[in-house]
């Protein structure tokens, strides 16, 4: 088994941990606030995000650990260079507090920024998404591949809108619009993690959205990238977790999708 491969099964081992304590945890109490104003957080976010970080602590002590709720948890120095594990303990929380059932984990390790590991898991459907550099994406195991669909017109695309109502927010509606009118039809799940793996599966063509986290994306690209498919700004440039925007497709429709986008994008 290569330290990748071993990596890989322990991420997983502990997001299906974290996946049962979130259904657990909200059946007993449920607490929601407020972070920011409309950005929802619950107590259920912030014990799983303590159970994944001790977690990997006790896994990979020489490891940095960064998540949603508590920023940095634990700081490693490795002169080997920069391993970061990024989490998401519940991407999609406000779809988690209306008992909505779409949301997941994501664990993300990365090697000097750039994602080698990649964990996604749904604990509602129990879809176990993972990948490793070089490794290929698997669901549950059974290796993914992005769709091969060339025809825009017949393309499900998933998107997200951002918090605040500035630019990007009004580029999405735009582009929402025009691409409804494009394609077959637009998604909106609530969780860029999830959106992000359904890309790598197959399940849609394409998922593009302006100012998410790195650990919104992390595990993500990996997935897409490992799945066959292309992530990109939605500029078209080199993407990496702390872009502005992002567009993952399944790479043939890569450069259309990118020119119906900035047409207007505005932004
Ligand atoms: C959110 C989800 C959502 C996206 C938001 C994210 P959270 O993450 O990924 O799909 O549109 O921008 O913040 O807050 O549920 O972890
Ligand atoms: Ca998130
Ligand atoms: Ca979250």
């Amino acid at each position: 088994m290569t330290q990748l491969s071993s990596e890989r099964r322990t991420a997983e081992a502990i997001a299906r941990l974290a996946g049962r304590h979130i259904l657990r945890e909200r059946a007993e109490r449920l607490d929601v606030s407020l972070k920011a104003p409309d950005d929802v957080v619950t107590n259920v976010d912030k014990s799983t995000e303590r159970l994944i970080v001790d977690r990997l602590r006790d896994a990979f002590p020489d490891d940095t650990i960064a998540g949603e709720e508590f920023g940095e948890s634990h700081r490693a120095d490795n002169a080997d260079g920069d391993r970061t594990w990024l989490i998401d303990p519940i991407d999609g929380t406000l779809n988690f507090s209306h008992g909505i059932p779409l949301f997941c984990v994501s664990i993300a390790l990365q090697v000097d920024g750039e994602t080698v590991v990649a964990v996604i898991y749904d604990p509602n459907r129990d879809e176990m998404f993972s990948a490793s550099q070089n490794g290929g994406a698997h669901l549950d195991g059974v290796p993914i591949s992005v769709s091969s669909l060339d025809d825009a017109s017949a393309a499900v695309l998933v998107t997200g809108f951002p918090l605040k109502r500035s630019a990007p927010f009004e580029a999405t509606l735009d582009q929402f619009e025009l691409l409804t009118r494009t394609c077959r039809g637009i998604r909106r799940l609530g969780s860029a993690a999830i959106d992000l793996a359904y890309v790598a599966a197959g399940r849609m063509e394409a998922f593009w959205e302006y100012s998410l986290k790195p650990w919104d994306t992390a595990a993500g690209i990996l997935l897409v990238e490992e799945a066959g498919g292309q992530v990109t700004t939605v500029d078209g440039g080199p993407f990496d977790v702390h872009a502005p925007s992002i567009l993952a497709t399944n790479g043939v429709l890569h450069d259309e999708l990118l020119e119906l986008l900035q047409s207007v994008s505005g932004c």
